[in-house]
């Protein structure tokens, strides 16, 4: 490989690719982009390029995309369409109903009664889903969601589930459409503060391995949902070429589905490909040309923690442009890696540009290892308003055995 080029960038991957301004939702832009610089391989990153069609129209024009079509991608960007087809095919998934009135919705939510999961049909930035203790606070969640349209087209539809209880852990594959080939397994933390307190956010922290996926029950993972995902996919007539994530809840040694996305997981994919041993672009290509089963990843034995530093405020309002110190020391430590999120440039200068800043990222050669690597480059990192939990991981430490 002799270049990369990414869209928008951020400071961190400036370091190794060309960050060029080309809206990421700008098909056209982008091909004429990947036509004349010659782009053999295009990597996508977020959701929303995919569920507005990025795969196709690059597959169209035969150029190698790793990402899911379209219809594919509506696994993550429509609730309804990912609980239908876990129906379809018998994947294990919370018991739920789909609704376009707020008054049969309400009446199932006082039917079925609290705790209960409402969530809008649509992509919502992972802020359309509220887990309700009270009937209440579920028909407060289908008000702002349908009625005062908090999520806008996104909450025309909402899908009311079973409240699962149970631990919650990631687990992600590469799909080429023919084969499944399952990655490391993890961890994600998503609410803001320290013993899961405080709101949802996009995630604080990860780890891999998760320890609740025991071998035994990934072999349940690939049989019971990755599996019959692809068998969906080929009856269906889906192309899915790129990453499936799926968000579970193992529930009495089961693992159910909460969601699906058709990327890598953020924050667990930090700690998760800083565990990949094989060239990530091989397994692309393999991807891409469908020859998947060709390839087998290997994995680094090590563990692998990731700690999210945010901005002051986050996930609420929070401010930019706060100079980042301490990058460079870091950058000198062994088996520590920081990501960068929401940063940029200014001038030399590396400041905050987002609410999820760095993810530090270090392998160990067990969890509690790596966790004590990350949080001691952490100590030499600053910004003005910096927050971050200082439990990411523990929970896997101080699991009995
Ligand atoms: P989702 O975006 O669907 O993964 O939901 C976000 C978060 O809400 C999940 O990570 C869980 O913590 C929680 N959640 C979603 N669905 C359920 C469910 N059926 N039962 C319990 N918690 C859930
Ligand atoms: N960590 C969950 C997600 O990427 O949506």
């Amino acid at each position: 490989m002799d270049k990369i080029y990414c869209t928008p960038g951020n400071a961190g991957i400036a370091e190794i690719a060309e960050c060029i301004d080309v809206s990421p939702n700008d098909f056209d832009a982008l091909l004429d982009f990947v036509k004349y610089e010659w782009i053999d391989l295009t990597v996508v990153g977020p959701e929303d390029p995919l569920s507005k069609g990025i795969a196709d129209a690059f597959e169209k024009q035969g150029r190698r995309i790793l990402g899911p079509t379209s219809k594919a991608a509506m696994l993550e960007s429509s609730k309804s369409f990912a609980k239908d087809f876990m129906k379809r095919y018998g994947i294990p998934t919370a018991e739920y109903r789909v609704f376009t009135s707020y008054i049969q919705a309400e009446d199932y939510i006082r039917l079925k009664g609290a705790p209960i999961v409402v969530k809008a049909d649509g992509l919502a930035a992972g802020k359309g889903v509220i887990v309700a203790q009270t009937v209440d606070e579920a028909i407060d969640a289908l008000r702002l969601i349908m009625k005062e349209k908090a999520f806008g087209e996104a909450g025309e539809k909402v899908v009311v589930e079973e409240c699962l209880q149970g631990e919650e852990a990631s687990f992600m594959v590469f799909i080429d459409g023919k084969t499944v080939v399952p990655m490391v397994s993890s961890q994600d933390h998503k609410r803001v503060f320290d013993n899961d307190q405080g709101p949802n956010t996009g995630g604080m922290g990860a780890y891999s391995p998760a320890p609740v996926i025991t071998e035994k029950l990934q072999t349940l993972i690939m049989e019971k949902i990755m599996n019959r995902a692809l068998k969906g996919f080929k009856s269906e007539g889906i192309k899915y070429k790129g990453i499936l994530y799926a968000g579970l809840m193992i529930k009495d040694g089961q693992p159910y589905v909460l969601e699906f996305n058709c990327r890598l997981g953020d924050p667990e994919t930090q700690p998760v490909l800083s565990r990949l041993d094989t060239d990530f672009v091989d397994i692309a290509f393999a991807i891409t040309d469908e020859k998947l089963h060709t390839i087998k990843p290997q994995w680094k034995p090590e563990a692998s923690v990731c700690v999210v530093l945010a901005s002051e405020g986050y996930p609420g309002k929070y401010e930019k442009g706060k100079p980042i110190s301490g990058l460079k020391e870091v950058e000198e430590m062994k088996d520590v890696v920081v990501f960068h999120a929401g940063t940029a440039y200014n001038g030399d200068e590396t400041v905050t540009s987002g609410g999820r800043v760095l993810g530090v990222t270090a392998l160990g050669k067990d969890i509690k290892e790596a966790k004590e690597r990350a949080y001691s480059a952490i100590e030499k990192i600053h910004f003005d308003g910096m927050h971050y939990r200082k439990d990411i991981a523990d929970k896997a430490i101080n699991r009995p055995a």
